[in-house]
């Protein structure tokens, strides 16, 4: 949602907190801001627009100090102004503060805050924080106890960092928005994410939802909101800076899209044995599901998508089992109990709509597993178990090779919970996992022929983009149209082929080009489908192996290698990545940082 970063240490703060800011722009990029200690007392530079301004109107300006903190904004309470931009104050600029989450009791802790005269300058819930801490200053408190007694009277989500005028400490907190501190030698960062400061270190105390967190030169001191201990040991992360850098791309989308045969080597490392028909998965024993009578996979957007597609594996391998969306989750939930196995499928691991899915699944008595890429997220501390996808940083905010690493280990994951439970897989492995061993192999071949970008010139014009498929063609065409939507801001729809018939091709007209995806299940229907949109003036793109029947049929062609069902469909959305990608190039939109959109969902 949005992005937090601190920095305590001898070096100059304000490069630290800017290239910080820069790392983070995929959580927000509304307005930004930073402040630092400059000697006599708080200096503060923030206004609406990217990061890039701030740098410029800091550049501009003098700021100097080896302790400050800066936020990227995503607006959730008040539009994008240089008056709601962070770093918030009390009236005296005594006391600064940074704040991602949602203060749900803001209204009346400003009414309270008004009618002892403080004055308010921005429409945010977060500026009632820095009043808090500066009424508990005055009322004779140390700042330490301020701060708590302040983070004590909130309600709601928050990562929060703090700091008051002339101390060389930075005072921080967290409830249900993430916040990690990196630590090298003697400097310290705090940050929403690990990419905010992996130029400097790749060492990270992981922040747990209670923890209060005292930063200055000395070190971090880990306490609970009453001021009790807590460990927390850092750990290092296996990121590499150069991953969560751009290098020879135009985009972060583009240079995601093309790391995926790495990144799907990565998360097949170990895991799959092809000569001996084998699946291990690390921390899951032989048997580890075996009273596992159904699953339930809870997910937002892109996720949602790779949990219909693993739903559609779970299923055609006996498994009773259901994609649910997070969002939904506590009206519509069906029924749980401890050989329930709920899934929440997030890149994040920090999607507050999945993590409240996951906690009422949990307290209704269901056993729960994390697949996620961050090591150390709350869904992979909350959950009884996780599993990592291994796709590396994801910086552009369309999710794209995070989607391809998820559906790979929901297929192996569905094949283990078979073969747990019924004493043999569903799917002859023999065949599969040398088709899944070369899956990145595929990808590259695919990267390096498509024809997206003649696809994306020829349809540029196009009123709507409609995404038909159908088995493990559906969950790939929601997803190629939620892409191309996102990035393009042109109309896009993804349908179950077999649907169209049933209204949507009202809609239909040569100005509505179909992408029609084949996987080998049932292609011919999908193609009468395809050809029923055609006989409407429909340009149909057939995304499909060269020698398929639709390539005859079809006005346009985009090509994937021949596979097996399971990654038909991972092949052929990456065919439709990239097409969205071209589009939304053609167009000149901010691919990396579509409007209204920001990377970590963390509020409900
Ligand atoms: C779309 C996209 C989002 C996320 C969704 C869930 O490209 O990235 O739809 O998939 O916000 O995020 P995670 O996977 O972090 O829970």
């Amino acid at each position: 949602m949005c992005g937090i970063i601190g920095h305590v240490g001898d070096d100059d703060a304000i490069e630290t907190l800017l290239t910080g800011l820069e790392n983070l722009e995929y959580r927000g990029y509304d307005s930004a801001g930073v402040a630092v200690q400059n000697g006599s007392g708080i200096a503060i530079e923030k206004r609406s627009g990217e990061v890039e301004e701030l740098k410029d109107s800091v550049e501009e300006g003098s700021l100097k100090g080896h302790v400050g903190i800066g936020h990227t904004r995503w607006s959730t309470h008040g539009p994008p102004t240089d008056e709601n931009a962070h770093p918030h104050t009390d009236e005296t600029t005594d006391v600064a503060v940074v704040h991602n989450g949602i203060i749900e009791n803001y209204a009346e802790l400003k009414e309270w805050l008004k009618e002892r005269g403080c004055e308010f300058t921005s429409d945010t819930d977060t500026e009632v924080i820095p009043h808090l801490i500066q009424y508990y200053l005055d009322e004779g408190l140390e700042s330490e106890t301020a701060f708590r007694e302040a983070i004590d009277d909130l309600e709601g989500s928050y990562a929060v960092t703090a700091m008051v005028s002339d101390e060389h400490v930075l005072y921080a907190a967290r409830k249900g928005s993430p916040l990690v501190v990196g630590i090298e030698d003697d400097e310290f960062f705090l940050a929403s994410d690990v990419p905010a400061f992996l130029e400097y270190t790749d060492s990270v105390v992981f922040l747990e939802d209670g923890d209060v967190v005292i930063v200055d030169e000395s070190g971090i001191e880990c306490t609970d909101l009453d001021g009790n201990p807590v460990r927390r040991e850092p750990e290092t992360v296996d990121w590499d800076p150069e991953q969560a850098g751009k290098g020879e791309f135009d985009h972060f989308m583009l240079k995601e899209i093309h790391e995926q045969p790495t990144s799907l080597a990565q998360a097949l490392e170990g895991r799959i044995d092809p000569e001996r028909g084998r699946i291990r998965l690390e921390g899951f024993g032989p048997g580890s599901f075996e009273d596992v009578d159904s699953v339930q996979l809870i997910a937002c957007g892109t996720s949602y998508h790779a949990a219909l597609y693993g739903a559609f594996t779970l299923r055609q391998a006996d498994v009773e089992a259901t994609a649910l969306l997070a969002n939904e989750y506590s009206v519509s939930a069906p029924p749980v109990d401890e050989n329930t196995l709920v899934i929440a499928v997030t890149q994040s691991g920090e999607t507050a709509d999945t993590l409240n899915a996951l906690r009422e699944a949990a307290a209704d008595g269901a056993r729960t597993l994390a697949v996620t890429n961050v090591v150390g997220s709350t869904a992979a501390r909350e959950a009884d178990d996780a599993v990592f996808i291994r796709a590396g940083p994801e910086i552009g905010v369309a999710a794209t090779k995070t989607f391809s690493s998820q559906v790979v280990m929901l297929t192996l994951l569905a094949q283990r919970i078979t073969a747990d439970r019924h004493g043999q897989p569903a799917a002859d492995l023999e065949s599969l996992l040398p088709e899944l061993s070369h899956a990145p192999g595929a990808i590259e071949t695919v990267l390096e022929g498509t024809d997206a970008p003649d696809i994306a010139d020829r349809y540029e014009d196009s009123r709507s983009y409609f995404f038909i498929g159908r088995g493990l063609g559906y969950p790939v065409a929601l997803e190629g149209a939620l892409k191309f939507k996102e990035i393009t801001y042109e109309h896009a729809e993804g349908f179950a082929s077999g649907e169209l018939k049933h209204g949507p091709l009202a809609l239909v007209t040569p100005e509505t080009p179909v992408f029609a995806v084949f996987v080998g299940e049932e292609d011919e229907k999908t193609l009468k489908n395809a050809e029923e949109a055609q006989t409407r003036g429909a340009p149909v793109i057939a995304v499909c192996p060269d020698d398929h029947r639709a390539v005859d049929v079809a006005d346009a062609h985009l090509s994937i290698p021949d596979t097996e069902p399971e990654l038909a469909g991972l092949l052929a959305n990456v065919q439709l990545q990239l097409v969205s990608y071209y589009a939304a190039d053609n167009l000149g939109r901010p691919i990396d940082k579509p409007r209204n959109l920001a990377k970590s969902v963390t509020v409900e």
